[in-house]
């Protein structure tokens, strides 16, 4: 068996994915998808990230959004997680926003792609 995470099951739901199969999915999918935030932050923690100074980019994102890990902005625009690796070590410290992965990121690069998106 498949287990998907809440954030990949809605990914696959609003993508046409066949969740009528899903019992009683179609009770809470609607709301659920209403609430979630439009872009999915996850920053790397892992060692080589860490090493390369992936704490200050955690800090930044933190620091920019207002919000700490495992948290969700006001406007439901941001959510931010951490991962022990996001499988691109040799390019540390990085960040992920939805599917894009940030690399090679500093503080500086944290708030100039925040604001873009903001
Ligand atoms: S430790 Fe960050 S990508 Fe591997």
């Amino acid at each position: 068996m498949v287990k998907l995470t809440r954030r990949e099951f809605l990914k696959l739901a609003a993508a046409g994915a066949a969740v009528a199969t899903i019992p009683a999915a179609g009770r809470w999918l609607e709301p659920a998808l209403a609430q979630e935030p439009k872009y999915w932050i996850v920053v790397c923690n892992g060692p080589t990230c860490a090493y390369m100074g992936g704490d200050k980019i955690l800090e930044a994102v933190k620091s920019e959004l207002g919000i700490d890990v495992g948290e969700t902005t006001p406007d439901n625009k941001f959510h931010l997680e951490t991962q022990p690796c996001l499988g691109a070590c040799g390019t540390a410290p990085n960040m992920v926003v939805e599917d894009k992965l940030y690399s090679h990121m500093t503080p500086e690069k944290v708030k100039r792609i925040l604001s873009e998106l903001k």
